[in-house]
């Protein structure tokens, strides 16, 4: 049963034929109006930032500006990650999940272009391009001043990519963090896979954040929260 729904989910994933503007998995949409619309509730926003670690079409980017200016969050600063030429080399671990090499591939101009199509604002958004890894995000943070998180979606599918971003994410956490796993139950719910092994293994790393689990999202995502 969850494989075939996950036969599914990945079969919409895979459309890339058509030119639309849409999200890779439709539950990320409410999800993100549901951590919104709690974030503007519990505190004041200030001077932070929106994260998103990786993002196909850009679209969840796009609909989180949308979001948070409906509650009045226009100074908030929106940092998207990517290779823009897809998943990397699928090996070990993450192997068996149905992921492959180049999946989800759209290029940075095409993303730039539906943004600016959909009218973002983008003075608000930077886009950084590479593959995921400590190496590359530590030459970002030589160039960049990264703001503290409010919002995350870690949305990058496999154990290997997760691992480095939330290395770089999780030591920006200063108060409150809500981070959206897109991918926290692929792999069958396995333990000892995926973003559920990463996620395990960061709580290790940093042991001074207290983790909330708060809802599922579809089938395959969760939402959490995490607090200094
Ligand atoms: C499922 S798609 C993201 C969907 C998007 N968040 C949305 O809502 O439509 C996965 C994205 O992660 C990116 N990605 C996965 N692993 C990566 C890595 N190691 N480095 C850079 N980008 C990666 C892929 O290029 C792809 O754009």
């Amino acid at each position: 049963m969850i494989k075939e729904k996950f036969k599914s989910f990945l079969a919409r994933k895979m459309n890339l034929k058509s030119n639309a503007f849409y999200a890779c998995s439709p539950h990320l949409s409410p999800a993100l109006v549901d951590c919104i619309k709690k974030l503007t509730e519990d505190q004041s926003l200030g001077d932070k930032a929106y994260y998103e670690f990786g993002l196909f079409k850009g679209h969840s980017l796009w609909f989180a500006q949308q979001i948070f200016s409906v509650y009045d969050q226009k100074e908030i600063s929106y940092y998207g990650f990517d290779s823009f030429s897809g998943l990397p080399k699928v090996e070990g671990i993450d192997e068996g999940g149905g992921f492959n090499e180049g999946d989800y591939s759209v290029s940075q101009n095409e993303v730039l272009l539906n943004l600016e199509k959909n009218s973002a604002d983008l003075n608000k958004i930077q886009l950084f391009k590479g593959f995921f890894s400590n190496e590359h995000f530590r030459n970002l943070e030589k160039s960049n001043q990264f703001k503290e998180p409010c919002l995350a979606v870690i949305d990058c599918d496999l154990y290997s990519s997760t691992v480095p971003v939330l290395d770089f994410l999780l030591p920006k956490i200063k108060s409150e963090t809500y981070i959206l796993f897109d991918d926290y139950n692929c792999f069958e719910k396995d333990d000892g896979k995926g973003q559920r092994l990463a996620l395990t293994e960061a709580k290790q790393k940093f042991p001074n954040l207290k983790w909330e689990e708060l809802n599922d999202f579809g089938w395959h995502g969760k939402t959490f929260k995490a607090s200094l």
